[in-house]
């Protein structure tokens, strides 16, 4: 035998009229008991939830710099179980999720492909979710559909067994999560100029495709007076759906093709890479778009405090004579990840209230 088999295609009653309905009107579906139970938008998240959510990030990072501190957290869950699903490549998303489970006790199960599964018998994802459900307390999904983590909570919220999903990326739409260690990590480096709160960021490569830049603008609707600006190829400017939702909360936000001039402006630079992976058309895949990657020569034209980000992985964005510069932020914000997922994971499992009673 080899080869796989087609995948099954299940017809779910009700589930296109969801999903086609306006955001908001979806976010209730994915609470229980008025706290958020699946992650699957960044719109999910309100401010309050992100200030608590930095406060316990916070209170994780300073309890894990010691042993008995590790052991505290190793104790809040290890009655609890993971299951990380990721069919798309990934490293530091992986790998944060893992070890912010290990540091808080749960154990963890994983799939990277869909090789070794059932879907090679033609199983649906739908019934494979399903499956992990059974297992597992918590259901971690990287997946190249957009909807698809949004599609199994909504399947697995209507069975007797409702595990939490969290969206560690679906497709070129979202990544919630990873907007949450951007905000942390933005918020950590102007904790001494009045946080996020009234900051120009601009944002740098391909903001069509790219899913970060897109969760992390919907998140600026909690913060005061922030701008954005959008620095791309005219190919991969930032798509329609973004600009609208910025528009409606009177957000601004400034399109560009010259990067050089936006660098003296803003507080943050956020680089990306071109997401090659999702080419649909005709596109010169020898072109790394030099004119939209951050050189050491820019160092000395950005503000003395303008924190440069990335979600990482880098191709040729920034040069890594970057790295060491104290405004290069990316290394910490990978490293964020982790303390704020751990935070995720422990507010999901309502234990975070343990850990915050640890510093009062
Ligand atoms: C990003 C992703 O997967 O969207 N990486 C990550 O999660 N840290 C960014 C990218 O791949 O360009």
């Amino acid at each position: 035998m080899n080869g796989s088999v087609e995948q099954t295609r299940q017809t779910y009653q009700g589930w296109d009229e969801f999903y086609n309905k306006d955001i908001d009107e979806k976010l209730d579906f994915f609470k229980l008991n008025g706290r958020l139970f699946d992650v699957i938008f960044a719109q999910q998240f309100d401010r309050p939830f992100m200030d608590y959510l930095c406060k316990i990030a916070d209170m994780i990072r300073l309890l894990a710099q010691t042993k008995m501190g590790q052991e505290k957290l190793r104790h809040l869950l290890p009655h609890k179980r993971a299951m990380l699903y990721f069919v798309q490549p990934s490293t530091r998303t992986f790998l944060s999720f893992q070890n912010a489970c290990y540091i808080l006790g749960l154990s963890v199960s994983e799939s990277r492909g869909t090789s070794t599964s059932s879907e090679v018998k033609g199983e649906s994802s739908e019934d494979t979710i399903r499956t992990f459900a059974s297992y597992v307390d918590l259901i971690i999904a990287r997946h190249p559909e957009a909807g698809f983590a949004e599609k199994t909570a909504w399947v697995l919220n209507q069975t007797d067994r409702p595990v939490p999903i969290l969206n560690g990326g679906s497709g070129p739409d979202q990544h919630p999560t990873q907007a949450l260690l951007d905000i942390y990590t933005l918020e950590r480096s102007f904790q001494h100029i009045g946080g996020l709160d009234g900051k120009k960021i601009a944002m740098v490569g391909d903001l069509k495709r790219g899913r970060t830049v897109r969760s992390l603008s919907y998140l600026m609707k909690n913060y005061n007076d922030v701008s954005l600006y959008f620095v791309s190829p005219d190919i991969f400017r930032m798509k329609d759906d973004i600009k609208k939702f910025l528009k409606k909360r009177d957000i601004p936000y400034y399109e560009t093709d010259d990067f050089e001039s936006v660098m003296p402006l803003v507080d943050a630079i956020y680089m990306t890479r071109i997401q090659k992976e999702y080419s649909d058309g005709p596109s010169n895949e020898a072109d790394t778009y030099p004119e939209f990657h951050f050189k050491k020569e820019h160092l000395s034209i950005i503000q003395p405090h303008c924190t440069i980000m990335h979600p990482l992985p880098r191709r040729y964005e920034i040069e890594v004579e970057v790295d060491n510069d104290p405004r290069a932020a990316y290394w910490q914000q990978e490293r964020n990840g982790m303390w704020i997922r751990a935070a995720l994971i422990a507010y999901i499992f309502g234990v975070e209230s343990e850990i915050l009673s640890e510093f009062s």
